[in-house]
């Protein structure tokens, strides 16, 4: 799956440089952004289909692509942070999580113009690059910083959304929506935020988060603590002690 990251993300990196020179173009950059998306997961497609040839995939470009073995798949959003790139915003990741049964075995999320990987496997722990990596240990609300990600007018989760901003804002030290939510998802693993929450996200945005957070500690369900579920895809995440805080913050603000 690293492998596959680093392939894909070289041919990323470089796409990316090529954006900042059609900013000017008159058509600008968005064509070329969607054919650099699908670029990537085609190396990503066929790089973890030479390395496990049976299993299947969930592809965000491709969508379901059915393997032999029907109890692995890969899950892969090649490109997570689209609006980013095409902004020439520095900021987005590859994220692959592997699915077995049901649930996410092995994840991983790579940054390339960090060079951050972060990844995880069921049992094993979650790693950033080299070294084991955990949730935040703060317990204050006034102290916490957590990511998030806004449903644009008119898309599903937009009106219960406001007021759960409204609500959180005033009770926490900062919110970031940084534009891509496998990356924030990553970042609460690794202690940087204290928690995240995002309506209807899909499950390629979250699969890999899905295993690192809980490998580092976290906790990660839908809005009311339960299992996210892939056709609703509420992602609420944080470190244990902020976890159950956070759900409060969600349900206070729905009967505001
Ligand atoms: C998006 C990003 C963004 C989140 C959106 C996602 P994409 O994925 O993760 O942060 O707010 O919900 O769709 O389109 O860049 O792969
Ligand atoms: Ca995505
Ligand atoms: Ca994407």
């Amino acid at each position: 799956m690293v492998q596959a990251a680093y392939k894909a993300a070289r041919k990323l990196v470089r796409d990316f440089g090529e954006v900042e020179n059609l900013q000017v173009s008159k058509k600008g950059p968005a064509n070329f952004v969607s054919a650099a998306d699908i670029r990537a997961e085609k190396i990503l497609r066929s790089e973890l289909q030479r390395a496990r040839p049976t299993y299947g995939f969930l592809l965000e470009e491709g969508g379901v692509i059915e393997g032999q073995d029907t109890d692995q798949r890969w899950i892969v959003d090649p490109l997570d942070g689209t609006l980013n790139f095409l902004h020439g915003i520095p900021h987005f990741c590859i994220s692959i999580g592997l699915e077995q049964g049901g649930e996410i075995l092995c994840g991983v999320i790579y940054d390339p113009l960090r060079d951050e990987l972060f990844w995880a496997e069921r049992g094993t722990g979650a790693f950033f690059n080299d070294h084991r990596m955990r949730v935040s240990t703060r317990s204050r609300l006034d102290e916490a910083v957590f990511g998030t990600g806004i449903p644009s007018t008119g898309r599903e989760g937009h009106d219960e959304y406001i007021p759960q901003l409204a609500r959180i804002t005033e009770s926490i030290a900062g919110v970031r929506r940084t534009g891509s939510a496998a990356l924030d998802l990553a970042y609460v693993a690794a202690g940087r935020f204290d928690g995240f929450w995002e309506p209807a996200l899909k499950p390629w945005d979250y699969a890999a988060g899905l295993v690192i957070i809980r490998e580092a500690g976290g906790y990660i369900t839908d809005f009311n603590d339960r299992p996210v579920d892939y056709e609703q895809g509420d992602v609420m995440a944080a470190n244990d002690r902020l976890h159950g805080e956070l759900k409060a913050l969600l349900a206070t603000a729905k009967s505001d």
